[in-house]
């Protein structure tokens, strides 16, 4: 295994604070119990109302994030939040360019690369969405569409600050309840496409090291398979994640899978 395996839930806008307390308490004590140690890692990224709550009561166990942030540090920018905000609360990364912000939120490449940009200013760690559309897919520029999502979105990130990104290919077409799953085999091809081009813009030893999760329709019973069979440092899962239980299990099943946990 190249990487540990990162293991990630964002809950859209989705739980109160007391659902996110309750939530976080969960999730810490089957973490605890499953005795990860390092070779997994573990994120849940609440709405903003609910990080400081989450924060507090994940022990460390695992991080916690926001789902989106704005590239300016502070101004007039109505309804947004800034990185010095998030900072406060002690985030550990930060949700860039996830494909709802940039279907329902016209996000375009470059904002999201400004915000890559401010966030890694800030000391976090960028968790960097791509993905194609369906029309892309069937236009048969799926490759260039994500291509073009990373080119613009690791614009300008220095080689130093590459450590820190963390990659989440999410087909637009598999996200959600009407979502496809995706073949594992079609992942994985799209996964060396993204290598060959964070080789092209970064030395191949260092682009080897940026961690690619999949997402998109995850759920319990195909996470291991799209884990395993995909070669994908992690999985990133939205619905099938909304209860702490159920994704403590789907992660014990990846783990119980890869004769990871007896
Ligand atoms: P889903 O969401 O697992 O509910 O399809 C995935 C995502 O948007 O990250």
């Amino acid at each position: 295994m190249k990487h540990r395996w990162l293991f990630g839930t964002n809950w859209k806008m989705n739980k109160n604070a007391q659902e996110a307390a309750e939530y976080a308490s969960i999730l810490r004590e089957k973490l605890l119990c499953m005795n990860l140690a390092d070779a997994v890692q573990v994120f849940v990224l609440p709405p903003y109302t609910s990080i400081g709550i989450v924060k507090q009561l994940s022990g460390g166990r695992f991080w916690v994030g926001a789902q989106n942030m704005h590239w300016e540090e502070c101004g007039p920018y109505t309804g947004e939040i800034s990185s010095a905000m998030l900072a406060e609360l002690g985030i550990d990364l930060v949700q860039l360019g996830h494909a709802e912000r940039r279907e329902m939120f016209h996000e375009t490449d470059s904002t999201i690369n400004k915000k890559v940009l401010t966030s890694l200013r800030a000391g976090f760690r960028p968790l960097v969405c791509i993905g194609e559309t369906m029309a892309d897919r069937e236009f048969k520029v799926a490759r260039d569409t994500c291509a073009r999502q990373l080119r613009i979105a690791l614009k300008d990130v220095s080689v130093h600050e590459l450590e820190r990104i963390i990659l989440a290919y999410e087909p637009a077409w598999a996200i959600g309840v009407q979502g496809l799953t995706a073949d594992p085999s079609y992942i994985q091809d799209m996964r060396f496409h993204f290598q060959t081009v964070l080789e092209d813009m970064f030395a191949a030893d260092l682009s080897g090291r940026i961690p690619i999760l999949y997402g998109g329709s995850v759920n319990a019973e195909d996470a291991a398979e799209l884990l395993l069979s995909s070669g994908m440092d992690g999985l990133f899962v939205g619905r099938a994640a909304l209860d702490a239980t159920a994704f403590a299990d789907l992660i014990q099943s990846c783990l119980l899978a890869a004769g990871m946990q007896s």
